[in-house]
């Protein structure tokens, strides 16, 4: 069928496809550039399996098409490479099976940019009875909410919340 010429930069490489124009920016990453880091669960947006980010926000790559991503930054799990959050989850039990890692460190890697870019969370307003907290932490709740995309279903909740809030401080 009909394909395009498709330039995207991704962990900090220039890429060129020939892309059909529907093939999702997921599968481009996956099977047209081989970066198998970044899973593919329910491929309808509602996992977060997939999240990748693009110039530093998390999104879903199994929901938007390569063709929009043309000129943006795209980093992947494998581009994640200081170690810090991949270390934490260790640390913290915060994976089981492994399958939804790398979009929870990817979304975690976007959730924290979030917040300290000043965004705040639903549960925020929870926060203020708590003199004890300074604006740049984050309770175990926010990190609950603002990671509510990513799902475990081995239930590694816990872990993962641990190891987020130890790399936030
Ligand atoms: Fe994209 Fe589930 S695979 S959200």
């Amino acid at each position: 069928g009909h394909t395009m010429e498709v330039r995207l930069r991704v962990n900090g490489a220039d890429r060129t496809l020939q892309l059909a124009p529907q093939v999702s920016l997921l599968d481009a990453l996956r099977e047209h550039l081989g970066l198998m880091g970044t899973k593919k669960g329910c491929d309808q947006g509602a996992c977060g399996a997939c999240t990748v980010l693009a110039d530093g926000e998390r999104i879903n790559a199994c929901l938007t098409l390569a063709v929009q991503y043309t000129g943006r930054e795209i980093t992947t799990i494998e581009g994640v490479t200081d170690g810090e959050l991949q270390r934490a989850f260790v640390r913290h039990d915060g994976f089981q099976c492994g399958y939804c890692t790398s979009g929870q460190i990817c979304s975690a890697i976007g959730m924290l940019a979030e917040h300290a870019a000043g965004m705040p969370s639903a549960v925020t307003e929870h926060r203020h009875g708590d003199a004890e907290l300074t604006d740049a932490e984050l309770t175990q709740a926010e990190i609950r909410e603002r990671m509510s995309g990513n799902l475990c279903r081995c239930g590694a909740y816990n872990g993962i919340v641990d190891a987020i809030q130890e790399v936030a401080r």
